[in-house]
């Protein structure tokens, strides 16, 4: 809004006469009924003016409070929408724009999205755990990512329903082949007639329980040394420093690990007194710890994305 009209503006100054018209004595003289009107139309003049001017602001300030509550409102429904979402898919993107995740999903993701990928992803939405999926996009990311390094002998830690399995186990060759270890057998084959359908499922060895002893047996012997191109790490978060210790000895040299989950909801930058879900709070420090490890170990160049939930791409160099 410009400057307060001032009363000189409407006619009606109370100021000393500078010498207009109405100082004017031949002016005086030529009365006509016009004259009469004149002394009565500036302070009416003056009056609509101001009730203008008081109406102009009145609007203003409605429109201001308006916007002040629509955003309020609208920040209560991003958070709702938020929280929607994360019952949907878990802490699955750290964009801060809904609309700009359904925009990539809807765009990019689901309509290139294997067959099915689609319906594993579908039927695991039914399940009570699916906070736990890899999704859509981070599936299309390792897909795209295997396929760019001819990855042909690989690992999976924390299989779940399978999604990321399966897009493992598509983009890999037909020979290619997947150690896919879980503690839980009956999630995995909840998905496995999906990816039998999928005529993959003979790439897939799969080891029902902890995965530690089976890194331990496989340390061993020598002959599996540098023998993997492929590894995704997507289960016990408190164990992944005991898992990158052996992991490193079996990733050939310019092979990949993928530590998922390493921007964990995005806790790792969150105050201490943060209200976080306990789960969330639990593993945080052993992300951070994770984080704080690889971004020094010298056996590895890493690449931190903000894919999903965070995924850290180790290349081992030595
Ligand atoms: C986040 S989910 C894996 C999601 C999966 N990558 C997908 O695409 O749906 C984590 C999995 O790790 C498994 N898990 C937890 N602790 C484990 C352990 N010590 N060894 C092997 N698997 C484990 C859980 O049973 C669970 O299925």
């Amino acid at each position: 809004m410009g400057p307060s009209p001032t009363f000189d503006q409407f006619g009606t100054s109370p100021t000393p006469d500078r010498g207009g018209k109405r100082s004017n004595p031949d002016f005086r003289l030529h009365i006509t009924p016009l004259h009469f009107f004149f002394p009565l139309r500036f302070p009416i003049q003056r009056k609509l003016k101001l009730a203008q001017v008081h109406k102009q602001r009145k609007a203003k300030r409605k429109k201001l409070f308006i916007s002040r509550v629509l955003a309020m409102a609208t920040n209560t429904q991003d958070q709702q929408s938020q929280a929607g979402r994360h019952q949907e898919v878990g802490h699955k993107s750290l964009l801060q724009s809904d609309a700009l995740y359904q925009y990539i999903l809807e765009t990019s993701v689901y309509p290139r999205e294997p067959e099915p990928m689609k319906e594993l992803r579908k039927l695991t939405a039914k399940h009570p755990w699916n906070l736990m999926t890899t999704s859509a996009d981070e599936g299309q990311f390792l897909n795209m990512l295997l396929k760019l390094i001819n990855a042909k002998n690989t690992m999976e830690i924390g299989v779940y329903t399978g999604y990321s399995l399966l897009a493992t186990a598509l983009a890999i060759p037909d020979d290619g082949k997947i150690l896919a270890m879980d503690v839980n057998r009956e999630n995995y084959e909840l998905g496995l007639p999906v990816i039998q359908k999928a005529g993959v499922a003979h790439k897939i060895d799969f080891k029902e329980g902890p995965a530690l002893p089976v890194l331990d047996q496989l340390v061993e012997d020598e002959k599996n040394h540098g023998s993997f191109d492929f590894i995704f790490v997507d289960a016990d978060k408190d164990n992944y420093l005991n898992y990158h210790k052996r992991l490193i000895e079996l990733v050939k040299v310019g092979g990949l690990i993928g530590y998922d989950n390493t921007l964990w909801n995005g806790s790792v930058v969150a105050p201490p007194d943060a209200p976080l879900r306990k789960y969330v709070r639990y593993y945080r420090d052993f992300v951070m710890e994770l984080n704080k490890a690889l971004a020094v170990d010298p056996r590895i160049e890493i690449c931190m994305l903000p894919v999903g939930d965070g995924i850290t791409l180790c290349r081992r160099v030595k």
